[in-house]
């Protein structure tokens, strides 16, 4: 599938010598030329976004916080949930004064939401002021399309869904210095019944090893201590490659790369994952000792309508051997409340899975109905009130959990990567456990980039807070 589905090289040179034209237009300009880029969603639409940056930055574009200062406002949206939906539309809606206070302004609408037919309709009808709307699948050829808006008048529709390729060699601007997502595969082949993601991010495609190794070297390079490696299902890694490979020994390929650095990565599939994954992790020195592991439902009829190919015996001798393997793992999970048909009974097998897993974390969402998946045509007559209710009760639950693991923390010294600075005073950077937990930590921000002890002092069902017990200068 690899060749098939790469960009040819006279292609994305293509669009490079059109950032070259772009560029000499912004350096025309009396004045240097400022993006906004508004992300919703999950890493893939950040590490997406990374890269309008990095073509944004090529073509001489500076960058702002602020709407009325823009010349061009990208939203890269997301199409997972209704309310995510609603939060990109009533901000699209307030660009109108944006755009009329600035009427060279250009905004561009990309993103998962802009692969819906539904919604590239309504934006079309009803949001006139979009002038440039594109799916995720050709964010490749912004520059041409940007070009384009620069010099057409008529507004510009590329979304159209494909199966999607991979583009390799454009720029990508990183946010920080210290954690990097790099992609390993886009778009998604497993067809959970609710799920909207394969049919806007397109075809299953892994990225050949080399161009991920290389992009590892290269940030391991420039300094980069926590990369992240990105797929909705990394588990499945390398399916359909000339090279016969896979998840585990990508994660020991990238290992052996020399230097002090973490190996991240998410999303991981219960179906998928397994004995060899965990032992890579074992034994791979740079893999974190975390895992984001969904298991959506508890009840064996429920994840059969969901499509998700796991029982949820399955899933918990997963995360038993899991743990066998690497005795300190931190596990993560995701969670659907309110799926189409859920009764009180399957919905309580949901709460027995949770109190048996024991995850140190769990995001918990609402179910909500995407038009066109298979979940959508199920009948669905639980109130609202009720799959609220049930929503509580699980997060309280979750919330004892994850609050008793953070408490046998406390006192403890911990290993942790500084990884940002922080708004809060007493707490001035924030920092991230080998397994991922979030420590608020009292410490100088020369530490920023830097493995530090901690004494952690404190906690939340979030997060733990501490002390560095570095000097700034040790
Ligand atoms: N590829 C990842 C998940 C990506 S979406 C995986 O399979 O694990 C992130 C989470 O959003 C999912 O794990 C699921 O819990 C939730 N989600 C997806 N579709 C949803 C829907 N229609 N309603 C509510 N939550 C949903
Ligand atoms: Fe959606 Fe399932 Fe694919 Fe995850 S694995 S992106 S939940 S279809
Ligand atoms: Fe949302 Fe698209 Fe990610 S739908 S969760 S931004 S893949």
């Amino acid at each position: 599938m690899g060749e098939r589905t790469e960009i040819p090289a006279n292609e994305i040179d293509n669009q490079k010598n059109i950032m070259q034209r772009v560029l000499e237009v912004s350096l025309a300009r009396p004045e240097q030329p400022f993006a906004y880029i508004d992300t919703y969603g999950c890493q893939q639409n950040e590490s997406d976004s990374e890269k309008l940056r990095g073509m944004l930055a090529e073509m001489g574009y500076a960058f702002t916080a602020d709407e009325f200062q823009a010349d061009i406002i990208v939203i890269n949206t997301c199409a997972i949930r209704e309310n995510a939906e609603n939060r990109v539309f009533g901000n699209i809606g307030a660009l109108v004064h944006t755009k009329k206070a600035k009427p060279s302004q250009i905004i561009a609408f990309c993103g998962c939401m802009a692969a819906v037919p539904e919604t590239v309709e309504k934006v079309r009808q009803s949001y006139k002021h979009v002038d440039l709307m594109f799916s995720p699948n050709v964010l490749w050829r912004f520059p041409e399309l940007l070009h384009r808006a620069l010099n057409e008048r008529g507004r510009i529709f590329e979304t159209a869904a494909n199966e999607g390729a991979i583009a390799e060699g454009l720029p990508a601007h990183r946010d920080g210095t210290v954690k990097a997502w790099l992609p390993i595969m886009y778009g998604c082949d497993n067809y959970c019944s609710y799920c909207i993601v394969p049919y806007v991010r397109g075809r299953e495609r892994s990225r050949e090893p080399e161009a991920i190794l290389a992009e590892a070297q290269g940030l391991i390079n420039d300094g980069f201590k926590d990369i992240t490696l990105l797929g909705q299902n990394v588990n499945s890694y390398g399916t359909g490659l000339s090279e016969k490979t896979n998840f585990a020994s990508l994660i020991r390929r990238i290992n052996e790369i020399e230097g002090e650095f973490l190996i991240r990565f998410m999303t991981s599939h219960p179906k998928d994952a397994g004995f060899e994954l965990f032992k890579a992790m074992a034994e791979s020195e740079k893999a974190a000792h975390h895992i984001h592991l969904p298991f959506q439902a508890g009840n064996d009829r429920i994840l059969g309508l969901m499509n998700r190919g796991y029982t949820h015996e399955q899933y918990l001798e997963k995360i038993i051997t899991a743990r066998e393997l690497i005795p300190d793992l931190v596990i993560t999970s995701d969670v659907i409340v309110g799926f189409p048909g859920e009764t009180e009974a399957e919905f309580e097998d949901t709460l027995k899975l949770v109190e048996k897993a024991q995850f140190d974390a769990m995001f918990t969402f609402l179910y909500s109905k995407r038009p066109g998946t298979p979940a959508a045509e199920l009948e669905d007559k639980t109130p609202r009130n009720i799959k609220q209710e049930r929503f509580d009760r699980l997060l309280a639950l979750q919330n004892a959990i994850s609050d008793e693991k953070h408490t046998k923390y406390i006192g403890k010294s911990v290993r942790v990567l500084v990884d940002g600075q922080s708004h809060d005073e007493r707490y001035p950077v924030n920092a991230r456990t080998n397994g991922g937990r979030l420590v608020h930590l009292s410490g100088a921000e020369a530490l920023i980039g830097r493995f530090v002890n901690a004494k952690i002092t404190h906690c939340n069902s979030w997060s733990l807070f501490g002390v560095s017990q570095e000097g700034e200068n040790a």
